[in-house]
């Protein structure tokens, strides 16, 4: 029988995960699936760090006030404040448990600056290799009360009487498995893979949204996708390469063909606009034909200040001695996701989210660069105090979880001839990111967002209500794909202006009106 018990599950393994899963009480028996090996997230790839107010010249307004301006204001304010506050003990409890941040020639911790920030307040390790550090320094430390279950992918949630209390899931080998915990926690990242060009991990799918809400729970923001400016631009590179705003931040300036500063006159800050702003102005030069590169002439020692970008540049055969890098945006981070209380509750019992999966109102319209390893780490330290204060109770009695496992399997068996049919109308990963890379992208408008509507709608009709275990782990990333495409574009259309990384050609205008505004998707709990 394939079936497992603990007292917390997390789904996923990125920063937010471990850093739950590490912070739980030694009495907790946890479980963290993870679709892939435990690397491939988003959280180690990060290379530009980690934000925080860690100096006596910088102050808590200062970066709440970068925040909200990024944000466009569209921010929960309090959490803002509280996020920015709570940054000093974050990256104490970081450097405490032994994450080797750069320091300076006089062995202060090294300090860079991104987009939008007003000073420079962001730390890194191994020079671009901050996430990699942070997360191999965590797992080294997960208690033994913490098992990863690798390349293990949940499907569907199962919900009892309006609470969640467990997860389907499917090994690689597409055997059926039943999780389940008094506590799930979805920590699956966001959704870069539903575009062509993305810097996510391949893993990034928008998995924990989908199921999410799927089960009936809130899923708000979902039109507020950033785009980052410079990803590396090879013809035919199949893995999308960030190139660090950090790169900026330390003196690079975006040119086009002719070596000319483009962002010179675009927003006072030039080159460390917010991510938007930069993103959308690259855009524009796109659409007329220009190429773009990164300049990194003036940037001190680039090879060893980023060692990782400069060894992605040779491997994938750019020469760096003219100094120049070619970029163009990608797809990089969603400000929305599950509808998440200030310890990561979301609005079904027993379910929970942290990470990027999660919406706290944090980033609003558009993150600032950097904040998104801070609230990884913050929103998991919230929930593990919020988990270990909880009494300790049963789970489902053994029998219970036979019992339910046993019926799931009858029900496929009674689905499984007919389904094979309806499976072959999913569409292929491929053509789902080039229908979201063409309908919702930089710039959308209403006109692109209905013919995607439509495209998905039949597709949606046809599998809602069928058993989903009964799909094998790449069917269910499609669906999940497919839910997450229907969130996106449904919300895009209906936002009608533009603010932060939302921006509609047919409504261009930033409004009053729609201030603090938040769509909100949900749908009918279902139960088998
Ligand atoms: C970067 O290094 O440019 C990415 C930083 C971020 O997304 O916060």
């Amino acid at each position: 029988m394939y079936t497992y018990h603990a007292d917390t599950l997390i789904v996923g393994s990125g920063l937010a995960g471990l850093m739950l899963a590490y912070s739980l009480s030694q009495d907790q028996h946890v479980i963290c699936l993870t679709k892939a090996a435990w690397q491939t997230c988003n959280s180690y790839k990060a290379q530009g760090g980690i934000a925080g107010v860690t100096t006596p010249d910088d102050s808590y307004n200062s970066h709440i006030n970068d925040t909200l301006l990024a944000g466009r204001y569209h921010n929960n304010f309090e959490r803002v404040a509280t996020l920015i506050q709570n940054s000093p003990q974050i990256i104490e409890r970081l450097i405490q448990l032994g994450v080797p941040f750069d320091t300076n020639a006089f062995g202060e911790l090294a300090r860079t600056k991104e987009g939008g920030h007003s000073t420079a307040r962001i730390l890194h390790s191994g020079g671009d290799a901050t996430g990699k550090n942070i997360m191999t320094t965590l797992k080294s430390q997960l208690p033994d009360h913490v098992s990863i279950h690798d390349f293990t992918q949940g499907i569907d949630l199962l919900i009892k009487d309006g609470i969640c209390c467990g997860v389907w899931a499917k090994n690689s080998d597409n055997q059926l498995l039943l999780y389940t915990a008094k506590h799930i926690v979805l920590a699956t990242g966001g959704v870069g893979q539903l575009y062509e060009r993305t810097s996510n991990a391949i893993t990034i799918t928008g998995d924990g949204i989908a199921l999410a809400y799927q089960a009936g729970a809130g899923v708000t923001d979902m039109e507020f996708i950033q785009f980052h400016p410079t990803l590396l631009q090879v013809p035919g590179l199949e893995e999308g390469i960030l190139i660090s705003e950090a790169v900026r931040g330390e003196g690079a300036v975006i040119v086009n063909q002719n070596g000319e500063a483009i962002l010179k006159n675009a927003h006072p800050l030039k080159d460390l606009a917010p991510r938007d702003i930069v993103a959308r102005a690259l855009y524009k030069h796109f659409l007329k034909g220009d190429t773009l590169f990164l300049d990194i002439t003036k940037v001190h020692h680039f090879k060893q200040r980023f060692p990782s970008i400069y060894a992605m540049c040779q491997k994938a055969g750019i020469s760096l001695e003219n100094k120049k890098i070619p970029i163009s945006p990608g797809a990089h981070f969603i400000m929305g996701g599950i509808e998440v209380d200030a310890d990561g509750r979301t609005s079904i019992k027993g379910l929970y989210a942290i990470g990027e999966a999660a919406c706290t109102g944090i980033h609003g319209a558009n993150r600032l660069a950097s904040n998104s390893l801070l609230e990884a780490v913050d929103s998991a330290l919230s929930l593990a105090g919020y988990i270990n204060a909880c009494p300790k109770q049963q789970g489902l009695a053994d029998h219970h979880r036979k019992v339910i496992y046993l019926e799931r399997q009858r029900i496929h068996l009674q689905y499984d001839a007919p389904y094979r049919k309806v499976k072959q109308l999913l569409p292929s990963k491929q053509a789902i990111q080039a229908q979201v890379t063409h309908h919702c992208g930089i710039l959308r408008n209403s006109c692109d967002l209905l013919e995607l509507i439509d495209w998905l709608k039949p597709i949606i009709d046809t599998f809602s209500g069928w058993p989903i275990t009964l799909l094998n782990p790449q069917e269910a990333e499609r669906w999940h794909m497919i839910t997450v495409a229907w969130l996106m574009a449904t919300s895009m259309l209906e936002r009608q202006e533009s603010r932060g990384a939302h921006y509609r050609s047919d409504f261009p205008d930033e409004q009053e009106a729609w201030l603090q505004k938040r769509i909100k998707k949900e749908c009918g709990i279902y139960e088998y």
